[in-house]
């Protein structure tokens, strides 16, 4: 057994089955052995993400922020992992978010995040109740039994994060990039959509080998715009990245292309089709 999932069982011990979300939170985010304390991008990691398609992506999401907030004063990057994007903002302009920090008080900002609401810890239930992760051996078993159709997802630590977001800022827009599903979608995913990645492969084993493989769950579309109505959010729009893209006109989808020919086509053709972006505004 690794020294986390040690710590782990050691709680389940102490306190008996727990929620799956703090079973993630700790998988990810301990301190000393979670899995973010590593380096999962790229070819050498785990999986990739639209931030490592540099510098593409940054000048993107750079014109995205413009048009959206004309004098803004810095792009937030909360989850902003190596933060790549900081090369096409410049120190000044950008300030980047880990897990753990608080969002920056800023007037007149554009906040941004790219894959972060799914690495976000999520609870599952079942008919109303919670399933929780108990230990089995040297290993760790859903208790009482692995979700079965009709699970529900809810993350309890969304609607903080966009109550902090929205309190953080005077004026100005969040934009979320992430990969989801609307609620008359939810056929897709019988069993729940918590996925795990390891050296670039799916699979579902999410309570194997703690703090070595990613865990994540597609975002609730529905249930982000809800919350994000509720802490004051006003929901300015939501689609596909490529219609995003598109909409940034002739000029800058040429200039996108000139920058890096594979790395617009990856952007609008592959990532653009099976992410989103909701844009949050406050005013
Ligand atoms: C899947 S990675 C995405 C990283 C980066 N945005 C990218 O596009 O490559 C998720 C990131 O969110 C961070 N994270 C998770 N929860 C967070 C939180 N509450 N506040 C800030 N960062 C968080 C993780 O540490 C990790 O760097």
């Amino acid at each position: 057994m690794s020294e986390l999932a040690r710590k782990i069982a050691n709680r389940i011990e102490k306190e008996g089955p727990i929620p799956f979300s703090l079973f993630m939170e700790m998988a990810l985010y301990d301190e000393a052995h979670g899995y973010y304390n590593g380096d999962p991008f790229g070819k050498d990691g785990d999986f990739f993400t639209a931030s490592q398609l540099q510098p593409v992506f940054g000048a993107y999401v750079r014109t995205l922020s413009e048009s959206l907030v004309p004098q803004y004063e810095c792009l937030v990057d909360i989850g902003a992992g190596r933060e790549e994007l900081r090369e096409s903002f410049g120190h000044k302009n950008y300030h980047a978010v880990q897990h753990g920090q608080k969002i920056p008080e800023t007037k007149n900002s554009v906040l941004f995040s790219n894959e972060l609401i799914d690495a976000l810890p999520v609870d599952i239930y079942e008919d109303g109740e919670l399933l929780r992760v108990s230990c089995a051996g040297p290993s760790f078993a859903w208790y009482p039994h692995p979700p079965r159709e009709g699970v529900k997802e809810e993350r309890p630590s969304l609607r903080p994060h966009l109550e902090e977001a929205w309190q953080s800022l005077e004026l100005g827009c969040y934009v979320i990039i992430d990969y989801g599903y609307r609620r008359n979608e939810l056929s897709r995913f019988p069993l729940g959509s918590l996925m795990s990645y390891r050296r670039h492969l799916a699979s579902e084993e999410v309570l194997q080998e703690p703090g070595a493989r990613d865990i994540t769950a597609h975002v609730d579309w529905d249930q982000l715009m809800e919350d994000a109505s509720a802490a004051g959010w006003k929901v300015e729009s939501f689609g596909s990245l490529r219609a995003s893209i598109l909409g940034l006109g002739e000029e800058a989808l040429a200039r996108l292309y000139s920058l890096g020919e594979m790395q617009f086509k990856t952007l609008f053709f592959s990532l653009g089709e099976s992410f989103e972006i909701l844009v949050l505004r406050k005013s």
